[in-house]
């Protein structure tokens, strides 16, 4: 595809512009978000035109304007081409995801990862997923395990309604239990003692809610799925290096634990790193 995109677009650009073109983008239901250089700024509607001619279902093209940034890890957008809008429907293993990509979080790159962990879940399960943005893990885990509840907390109001009509799109009720607040303190209030599975997919905040993860176990026996951002230079190992700063506050923490799984998710900048340990709590 990044073939092809290059080939169909040295037929409209000029050629000193070519080579400052991203050829990755992200295409969420009909819309592709692609991002523009101040070389290739200006030819933004040939871009997104070429990029429509080759997904003939990219009905809106937006660029993003920003870093994912703040509590709700949204981006900044702007139509560039097509339909304008910002709403979309997505389909994932089984699973429609109706979303805003400006308000709320959403990335297909983590389709393999959200039925990796669903893979993992046994009939019965109580999960809580701490930063569940519009559902999408939640719902994976629910449409393809027998789980019995997945709690699903988010601190942004558009994040939980889109997660609500989430659940009814795909007939969840009463197994995706979406919950508006922060982490921490539902879990205080309501999920404490509850889990045998927590997932935190929120690298920025992992470390500092990772002792509310736990609270959240039967017994403080369960598996935390654990998300974090590491730089790791050429030779060095960035699994390793998320796994050493765990350690330091499973310590502190003083409990039982194994790593059972843990790998580069993506990569997300030169020498930056996504990666998720699969924790095991053993009291
Ligand atoms: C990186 S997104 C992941 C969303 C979702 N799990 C997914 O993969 O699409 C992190 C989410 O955590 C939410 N968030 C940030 N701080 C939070 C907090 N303290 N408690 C609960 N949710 C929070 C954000 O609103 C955002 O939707």
């Amino acid at each position: 595809m990044k073939k092809r995109l290059k080939r169909m677009l040295a037929e409209v650009l000029p050629e000193h512009v070519l080579s400052d073109v991203y050829n990755s983008y992200d295409i969420v239901g009909d819309i592709a978000i692609i991002r523009l250089t101040k070389e290739t700024l200006q030819f933004g509607e040939k871009i997104a035109e070429t990029i429509m001619k080759i997904h003939r279902n990219v009905q809106t093209v937006l660029a993003q304007t920003s870093p994912v940034h703040g509590d709700f890890r949204t981006r900044k957008l702007e139509h560039v081409a097509g339909e304008n809008k910002t709403v979309t429907l997505h389909k994932e293993s089984r699973c429609l995801f109706s979303v805003d990509v400006e308000k709320c979080y959403f990335s297909p790159r983590l389709s393999f990862e959200r039925m990796r962990v669903a893979k993992q879940v046994r009939d019965g399960e109580v999960i809580v997923n701490m930063f569940a943005g519009v559902g999408c893990f939640s719902i994976v885990i629910a449409k393809n395990s027998n789980a019995e509840k997945i709690y699903s907390i988010d601190i942004n109001p558009a994040a939980v309604e889109y997660m609500k009509e989430n659940v009814r799109l795909n007939r969840v009720y009463g197994r995706v239990i979406p919950i508006l607040g922060d982490a921490k303190e539902i879990i205080l209030q309501r999920l404490s003692g509850k889990a045998e599975r927590v997932l935190m997919p929120l690298p920025e905040k992992a470390y500092e809610y990772l002792p509310y993860a736990i609270s959240t176990f039967k017994n403080q026996r369960g598996v935390v799925h654990y998300y974090n951002f590491e730089h790791a230079k050429k030779g060095e190992d960035p699994v390793e290096k998320v796994k050493l700063k765990v350690i330091k506050k499973l310590e502190e923490l003083n409990v039982g634990y194994k790593f059972l799984f843990g790998r580069v998710v993506r990569t997300t900048g030169p020498n930056w790193h996504q990666v998720v340990l699969d924790i095991k709590i053993n009291g």
